[in-house]
């Protein structure tokens, strides 16, 4: 029987690597559509290609612009992983039209490549929690180290309002809607996760994207850290591992998901305030962080805790790697790649002439 075939757009990202390492584990054909422009991707690939010499095809190209090369590709697989974008608000906020590009119209042009082929691959799109904006409906409460919800509420459904701020929010809110129409009216089989924030190794976190990841990478190469907004911002962090289980349950229930929009996250066992980690790595780590505080960036939630619930209940799928082993992996991952990351974060010296 021939192996199924996917084709993960970004495949040589953070999530992006670590879906096609599970996926050619899994017998699957993989093809890595990505332009490289990403810091890391360099090293993203050399290690897929180091370590998986059959199944894995890798692509350079650009979702705004190769159009043909997307087309080609979806007649060849079964699945397309939507993973390539802009990801960072900051970035997105100084250069709104190159964020539109690739988030909106990216993403458009693979639901064209999928809808114009007679193969019709289902997608799995990467979408994210700032499609609810900056939760101000939310009534929130203000603890010495962290926010809580200030009622009843325990995580934020689906059901929350959809409130697109930056210009990343509503690039990526538009693709996510995009995606679920395409379902609706097409007939195409699609599905919407709006992820809360990922970690795991081979995340090469900066300064405006990857937080867990940067943190640590920040202490052990004594790198300042800036905190926007007080620190006590709370987020469900989810390890890598278990978005890729939630890729793979998509796949395995794609009958019963198809058309829908899930938010997916470490849910309310796997949360941490800014503080807390800071307190973490400083305190119980050894790992010394130097922070300065910013103004808190636009549409920046006090607090985001998924409800899973949804997804649990179609798929059976949980997120079963707590913080603290997921914070050690990724440490243990940091240290291993010492080598391949020094020459991208350490300091380099300015000899004078
Ligand atoms: N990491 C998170 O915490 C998180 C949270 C919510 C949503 N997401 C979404 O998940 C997806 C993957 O995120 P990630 O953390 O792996 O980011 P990443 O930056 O590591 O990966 C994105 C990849 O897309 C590629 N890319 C960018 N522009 C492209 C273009 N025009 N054409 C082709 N490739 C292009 C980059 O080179 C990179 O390899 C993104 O869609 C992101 O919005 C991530």
């Amino acid at each position: 029987m021939s192996s199924k075939k996917m084709l993960i757009t970004g495949g040589a990202g953070f999530i992006g690597v670590n879906s096609a390492k599970h996926f050619l584990n899994n017998g699957w054909e993989v093809v890595i559509f990505d332009n490289f422009s990403r810091q890391g991707t360099d090293i993203n690939r050399k290690f897929l290609e180091d370590n998986y010499k059959e199944r894995l095809q890798i692509v350079v190209g650009d979702i705004r612009t190769d159009q043909e090369e997307l087309n080609k590709l979806c007649e060849e697989c079964d699945i397309v992983l939507h993973l390539a974008a802009q990801v960072a608000v900051t970035t997105s906020v100084v250069d709104p039209r190159e964020d539109f590009e690739i988030n909106a119209l990216g993403t458009f042009n693979v639901l064209e490549a999928v809808r114009q082929s007679s193969k019709k691959p289902a997608i799995i799109y990467a979408s994210t929690n700032k499609v609810y904006g900056g939760l101000e409906d939310v009534e929130v409460a203000e603890g010495d180290i962290r926010y809580t919800f200030a009622g009843d509420m325990t995580g934020v459904s689906e059901a929350q309002l959809l409130d697109f701020h930056s210009p990343y929010g509503c690039s990526k809110g538009s693709a996510d809607q995009y995606v679920r129409d395409y379902s609706r009216l097409y007939d195409l089989k699609t599905v919407v996760l709006r992820q809360s924030c990922i970690y795991g190794p081979h995340q090469m976190g900066v300064e405006d994207q990857g937080w867990v990841a940067w943190f640590m990478i920040a202490a052990l190469y004594n790198k300042p850290v800036q905190i926007y907004g007080n620190g006590k911002q709370v987020r469900d962090v989810l390890y890598v591992d278990d978005l890729v289980n939630c890729y793979d349950a998509c796949i395995k229930n794609m009958d019963k998901v198809s058309g829908e929009a899930y938010n997916i996250g470490g849910g309310k066992s796997n949360t941490m305030s800014l503080l807390e980690f800071m307190d973490l790595l400083n305190n119980e780590m050894q790992m010394p962080l130097h922070y300065t505080f910013s103004e808190v960036r636009p549409g920046d939630q006090p607090i985001f805790i998924s409800d899973n619930s949804k997804f649990m209940e179609a798929t059976g799928w949980n997120a079963n790697t707590g913080v603290r082993e997921g914070i050690v992996r990724l440490l243990e991952w940091l240290q291993e790649s010492k080598d391949i990351l020094s020459p991208m974060y350490e300091v380099k010296e300015v000899k004078a002439s």
